[in-house]
């Protein structure tokens, strides 16, 4: 069993800086688990206390029970592979990994033993005799990572371990990793900036903006129901497109059309210069609720909800300028602009939009997420 919780974590750096502020968290036993978030936000802070190479400066933390704060890095039993992995130059592969057992004087059979069973988990049985400089970059990687799992540690902390691997070779790693966590079955906390990364390997993702935890959520959760306007914008791409836009009834359009009143009673609509957008349903409700009448709002809505012709979801049509064509093989990404917003759309990879063209868009509304203009957070966070 190895189970975490963090109670309260601060960090204040001694030139009084905050790193990390009040961060509370439970990590369970076997959870790949994954702290994301802009450079900068207390990430590896965090991680470096949890493994001891950080003081904490105020709060708890706990390792199966155990109060931890004052534990030494190896009393944790956690190990940890940074992103610049340091491996021994003259050493052998096989020492490499070894080595950590070595130091601790272990029987020469049962090291042999569990180098044989790493190598075989990471697929290095054939590199054992190598050095590091005849590997290539995702070799030395998986190397590090046995050293760091020979060990068997209670939990297994990266920080970024593939910032320095090239786009293919760290999209093979991913799953590699994904992999391995299923045979090893242990807990993982992985640190990274990547949001693609945070999405395809984490069973839950810890945001972090600032020191502070936005969300703790599943992959799914997190994209479909962001907390705020930062979590929404940092988790998928092409980004959330993000609508400035005013929330108007039928009483205040009537009046600023002068007494000519075009709509029923207590409709109400997103107006954004001269597009209006009807509101209905849940959302209407929850925007009567909190008053948000004459209210600015940003609607956020999600590349994949335009459409460049009206479909069943699809009914509210906007007009704009494409301005960028990206095509991704199964698929396009039209950039386009309305007013001094850009926005994007995924569409079919038929679509003969071309940069230039003025044309009609198509919003599917049940997926706008509705967020206040000052606080940023999100109206229709359930
Ligand atoms: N030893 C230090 N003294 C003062 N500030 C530090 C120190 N180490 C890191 N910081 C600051 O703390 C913040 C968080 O750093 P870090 O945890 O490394 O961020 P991340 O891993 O998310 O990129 C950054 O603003 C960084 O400049
Ligand atoms: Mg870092």
């Amino acid at each position: 069993m190895s189970e975490l919780v963090l109670k309260n974590i601060c960090k204040e750096y001694e030139n009084g800086f905050k790193a990390v502020d009040n961060f509370s968290l439970e990590i369970k036993d076997k959870e790949f688990l994954i702290f994301v978030g802009p450079s900068g936000c207390g990430k590896s802070t965090t991680l470096r206390m949890i493994a001891g190479l950080e003081e904490i400066t105020t709060g708890e933390l706990w390792i199966d029970n155990q109060f931890a704060n004052y534990l030494d890095s190896q009393e944790r039993e956690l190990s940890m592979v940074f992103q610049s992995y340091a491996l021994y130059p003259n050493m052998t592969v096989y020492d490499n990994i070894a080595f950590s057992l070595q130091v601790r004087k272990l029987g020469k059979q049962e090291i042999d033993k569990r180098v044989q069973e790493v190598a075989r988990l990471l697929g290095l049985e054939k590199l054992l005799q190598q050095r590091p400089k005849d590997l290539s970059g995702g070799q030395r990687q998986r190397v590090a990572i046995g050293n760091a799992i020979i060990r068997e540690p209670k939990v297994l902390l990266m920080d970024e371990p593939l910032s320095n691997l090239d786009a293919k070779l760290r999209g093979q790693m991913r799953v590699e990793l994904a992999e391995l966590h299923k045979r090893l079955g242990n807990t993982i906390i992985y640190v990274t900036h990547d949001q693609t990364e945070a999405m395809t390997l984490g069973t839950r993702i810890v945001v972090m903006k600032d020191g502070i935890i936005q969300q703790i959520d599943a992959p799914k959760n997190l994209y479909e129901n962001p907390i705020n306007l930062f979590v929404a914008g940092f988790i998928g791409f092409p980004m959330m497109n993000m609508i400035k836009a005013r929330i108007m009834i039928h009483e205040e359009m009537a009046y600023s059309q002068r007494g000519r009143s075009a709509y029923a009673e207590n409709e109400m609509f997103y107006v954004f210069e001269k597009n209006r957008i009807q509101v209905t349903g849940y959302v209407k409700e929850v925007l009567l609720e909190k008053d948000y009448r004459g209210q600015d709002v940003i609607i956020g809505i999600r590349p994949e909800h335009i459409s460049d012709r009206p479909t069943m979801n699809a009914t509210q049509r906007i007009t704009g300028e494409v301005i960028g064509r990206e095509l991704l093989g199964s698929e396009i990404i039209l950039y386009f602009s309305i007013l001094d917003m850009q926005l994007s759309a995924r569409v079919e990879a038929t679509s003969t939009a071309q940069v230039g063209d003025k044309m009609d868009f198509f919003l599917e509304t049940d997926h706008f997420c509705v967020f206040d203009e000052k606080t940023e957070e999100n109206l229709m966070y359930h």
